[in-house]
């Protein structure tokens, strides 16, 4: 008697409070994000905003607030909020004249050069200056190249070094033929090119950027792009410090303009 009074339990699942979103203010990621990367979505901020909410939606993270915190704990969130976040748009022999520049520098020198590209995304372009060298005559023993991006998927990318057509839009069939395996529509790079690049995940900001040692000639183009003018002085002057000696300047890109 009375149990239509009664309010029917609901199933276990349902009992479950579902979270809700709260997206709404993306400031203070913008801002971490800038202060850890030194890159600013100034006039993209509806982008960023779209971006991270995808980013926390396919990780169960219900709002920023929550995504800020766990981003400061957990390095490995942070690594992929990076990932997630970078513009990694590269080819090979991108700007080629400036790669040319650098191998008459280098057939000059008597001794063997090392050679450091910072940001080198997913490896086109320091793997660009190891075949423009080999084409130039340059033995392998004369330089080594050292690539350097905060992006930990490009990095990982680099290191595999098997590209699709698109990346190579700007090589002549000859060098392609003379430097890739071609299988299902993937390129291969020839082993001895990789062996002749080496990667690692840093940010150009990190406080132990000195560790990678010191080069006779230092690559950053189209990255600067993504930086505040403040921050663009700052990355700048760190890339010089890491010069062997100041005779020559660091080749930047013609659009990461001071
Ligand atoms: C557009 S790509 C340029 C790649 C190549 N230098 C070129 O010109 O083709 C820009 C790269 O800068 C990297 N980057 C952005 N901020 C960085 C930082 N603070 N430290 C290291 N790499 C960074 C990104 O991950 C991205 O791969």
């Amino acid at each position: 008697m009375f149990s239509f009074f009664k309010k029917e339990e609901a199933p276990p699942d349902i009992q479950k409070v579902k979270e809700k979103e709260d997206y709404e203010d993306i400031v203070p990621i913008a801002n971490y994000f800038h202060k850890e990367t030194g890159i600013i979505f100034d006039k993209q901020v509806s982008i960023l905003k779209n971006k991270v909410i995808s980013f926390c939606r396919q990780r169960n993270i219900h709002s920023f607030k929550r995504l800020l915190s766990d981003i400061q704990s957990i390095e490995q969130l942070k690594q992929e909020l990076i990932d997630h976040l970078t513009t990694n748009e590269t080819y090979f022999y991108r700007e080629f004249k400036q790669i040319m520049e650098l191998v008459k520098l280098v057939q000059k020198s008597n001794v063997p050069v090392q050679i450091l590209c910072a940001p080198s995304s997913s490896g086109e372009e320091p793997y660009s200056i190891a075949i423009a060298l080999l084409e130039a005559g340059v033995p392998a023993s004369g330089f080594n190249v050292v690539g350097i991006d905060i992006n930990s998927e490009a990095v990982a990318k680099s290191k595999n070094a098997e590209y699709k057509q698109r990346s190579l839009r700007n090589l002549s069939d000859e060098i392609i033929a003379k430097y890739f395996q071609i299988h299902n529509e993937t390129y291969i790079l020839r082993q001895d090119i990789k062996s002749s690049v080496s990667f690692e995940v840093m940010n150009i900001f990190d406080e132990n950027y000195q560790s990678i040692g010191k080069f006779d000639f230092i690559f950053s183009r189209n990255m600067l792009i993504y930086f505040d003018k403040e921050t663009k002085l700052k990355a700048k002057k760190i890339l010089e410090s890491l010069r062997k000696t100041d005779e020559y300047n660091v080749f930047f890109g013609h659009a990461d303009l001071f």
